[in-house]
């Protein structure tokens, strides 16, 4: 046999093995822990339920959207590298339809719910209940959804109408 042939055999022999063998990389942690599944499951639907106690002021929300968003979002969540959160109310149904927060989502709960578990996107799951009342607050004040003076808490958020709230055709009752 020569060594060509050797070295062939060799690297066939290793590459069945490799396949019927493959070696995962150990990535994430299982799932399946308590807590986490605790962790995730907190989605809020429309009524609002499920949503914890606090409150919070769209005046404190631009303090903290300051220092915690609009790195990423810009200065008046707009205008930044990562979606912009205001604007285009209305734009849906026209030449170029602009999906923000606030053109697109029909339900404000969805905003703190969205924000809890995910923003900001290095840290998520980092603010206090507060805190993301008062970051909703802001964001809906900007396009003038809810005054600028307004504090939104657990029975306020809900009650909130958003623009896009009927553009949407439920296929199931909504929770
Ligand atoms: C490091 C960058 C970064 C920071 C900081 C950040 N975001 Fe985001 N945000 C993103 C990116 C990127 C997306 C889009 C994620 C996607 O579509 O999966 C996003 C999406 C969102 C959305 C959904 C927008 C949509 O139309 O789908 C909201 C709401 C939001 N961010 C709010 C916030 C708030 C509030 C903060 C501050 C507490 C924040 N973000 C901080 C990068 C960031």
């Amino acid at each position: 046999m020569s060594m060509a042939y050797k070295l062939l055999l060799l690297i066939l022999l290793f590459s069945s093995y490799a396949m019927a063998n493959p070696v995962y990389q150990k990535l994430g942690i299982p799932a399946d822990e308590i807590s986490q599944q605790a962790q995730w499951n907190i989605s809020i639907p429309p009524s609002g339920k499920g949503l914890p106690q606090g409150q919070g002021s769209a005046q404190k929300g631009a303090e903290i959207f300051a220092m915690q968003c609009a790195a990423c979002h810009g200065p008046q969540a707009i205008g930044g590298s990562a979606e912009p959160l205001m604007g285009e109310v209305g734009s849906l149904g026209g030449e170029y339809p602009e999906k923000t927060v606030a053109s697109y989502w029909p339900y404000a709960t969805t905003l703190f719910d969205y924000i809890r578990r995910a923003m900001p996107i290095n840290a998520p799951f980092s603010l206090t209940a507060d805190e993301v009342y008062s970051l909703s607050a802001y964001l809906l004040s900007q396009d003038g959804i809810i005054p600028a003076n307004s504090t939104l808490n657990q029975d306020s958020l809900p009650k909130v109408i958003m623009p896009n709230r009927d553009g949407f055709i439920p296929v199931y009752p909504i929770p």
